[in-house]
């Protein structure tokens, strides 16, 4: 077919909204009346009509250096032009290596190899099967138990739903891998309802860890792997002193610790990593989401040197890890990579969500009292809103808000159940912080 031919085709077929199964979305009630997004810039999102919406979620956890920004979009155009695709195995780019070291020098001391995915979930399964090929090449094969945790979002891959502890992302998809078991959720509104950061209560929960290797033997457990803050679920911080009793335990028992920072990383709770927020120091991390700024689909583990130094043993001319993606390292995501770190950087952006995390939490706390808000909980520039549940529509409560919050109120937010999730770009001013939670507050009390 010629391409002008080509065109008309195109041309005849209806743009009816049918093709696009919309992921994560109830698709019939959106294509009746969808929420269509056009353009973005900084703080803001315009819909195909030109109308301004307040961005309060960062997209999806992802673009923390705010919308469209000049740096980054040129170095996109820029390494289109120069380099569009390097074969990612037996061969590399000079990119790929600079953004490596870049993300590994923001790590804690020692996680000094970075392995690149394309999103998030395929990090999780990158960190699991890494974890798994580790204990192998140290001599303990035996240990294939992963832990995960309750309420835990690991992404949509087979080994991320089952590490998960999500119900509706794992009851309809089968057996998904053998020999996972989880931790409980840190989550207790009785003992925790309304606080600022990490609750005071629930570091005994880490010990549960002690039962389940009593249960099933140290030997026969890889790794426990749980956000430093739940996020997906409904923003969970960790209960101050959880993550260190989880790593203490983990070394006790030669298990490894991953952390999955896809939503923690790149200055969510105000530093690079919670890791250094938390003083804890994991055997991996996952990243992606803030990595690029959401610009281009990335993701990546860090590695800690004495589990990548296991598998670089053998002959020389052998594969070490037999794992990969044809787009790992894509050479658009790491120049979008190493704009969004410069730009980090050179605007303080880390610091700059430490500095407004006060703010950020008043301004959250001013919801209490609204019709139907259960608890609140800020940490870093996150804070979830529980809303209590309609009798008889778990979750559609707080859909409700979102969808007044995008037509009258311009502005985005995600929701989970019905809890409500705010973490704007981190170049979010005190105003637009002000801004934010009345529009919310006005959403909330519209839906009363
Ligand atoms: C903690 C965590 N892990 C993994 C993922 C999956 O990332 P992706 O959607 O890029 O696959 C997410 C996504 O929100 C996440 O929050």
């Amino acid at each position: 077919m010629s391409l002008a031919e080509t065109r008309e085709v195109a041309a005849t077929v209806p743009n009816d909204l049918a093709a696009f199964w919309v992921p994560f979305t109830p698709n019939r009630a959106f294509k009746k009346a969808p929420r269509l997004i056009a353009r973005a810039k900084d703080m803001h999102y315009y819909t195909p009509e030109g109308r301004a919406v307040l961005d309060g979620s960062a997209g999806m956890w992802c673009t923390n250096a705010g919308h469209n920004r000049g740096s980054i979009v040129e170095a996109i155009q820029r390494q289109a032009a120069e380099l569009d695709y390097a074969p990612a195995f037996q061969f590399a780019h000079p990119k790929s290596f600079e953004l490596a070291s870049r993300v590994a020098a923001l790590a804690p001391q020692g996680l000094e190899h970075v392995f690149f995915t394309n999103s998030g979930s395929e990090a999780v399964d990158t960190a699991l099967k890494i974890a798994l090929a580790y204990n192998h090449a140290r001599g303990q094969a035996a240990r294939t138990r992963l832990i995960g945790r309750e309420r835990g979002y690991h992404g949509v891959g087979f080994g991320g739903i089952s590490v998960g502890g999500i119900v509706a992302n794992r009851r309809y998809f089968g057996a998904m891998l053998a020999g996972v078991d989880h931790l409980p959720h840190t989550y207790n509104r009785e003992q925790q309802a309304y606080t600022k950061g990490e609750p005071e209560w629930g570091a005994h929960l880490a010990d549960e860890l002690e039962r389940i290797v009593a249960l099933h033997d140290a030997s026969t457990i890889a790794a426990v792997i749980v956000e430093p803050m739940a996020g997906s679920t409904g923003v969970l911080p960790a209960p101050k002193g959880y993550l260190q009793r989880l790593r203490q335990i983990c070394d006790k028992y030669g298990i490894l610790l991953i952390l999955d920072e896809v939503i923690t990383g790149f200055g969510r709770l105000g530093y690079a990593f919670a890791a250094e927020r938390y003083g804890v120091k994991p055997d991996m991390i996952v990243f992606a989401k803030g990595v690029t700024s959401g610009a281009v689909p990335m993701g990546g583990v860090i590695v800690r040197d004495t589990v990548h130094d296991a598998f670089m043993t053998g002959p020389e001319h052998v594969i070490e890890l037999f794992h990969g993606y044809t787009y790992s390292a894509h050479p658009l995501a790491c120049a979008a990579g190493i704009a969004t770190l410069d730009l980090y950087r050179e605007e303080g952006l880390f610091e700059r969500a430490r500095k407004l995390e006060p703010a950020w939490a008043d301004a959250a706390m001013s919801l209490k009292g609204l019709p139907h808000v259960l608890d609140i909980r800020p940490v870093g520039l996150v804070a979830g809103i529980d809303l209590a549940s309609r009798p008889d529509a778990v979750g559609r409560r707080a859909y409700e808000v979102m969808e007044r919050g995008f037509r009258d109120e311009n502005v985005l937010v995600r929701i989970t159940g019905d809890t409500i999730a705010l973490s704007p770009p981190l170049i979010i001013t005190e105003s637009q912080i002000g801004e934010l939670f009345d529009k919310v507050a006005r959403a909330i009390k519209a839906v009363a």
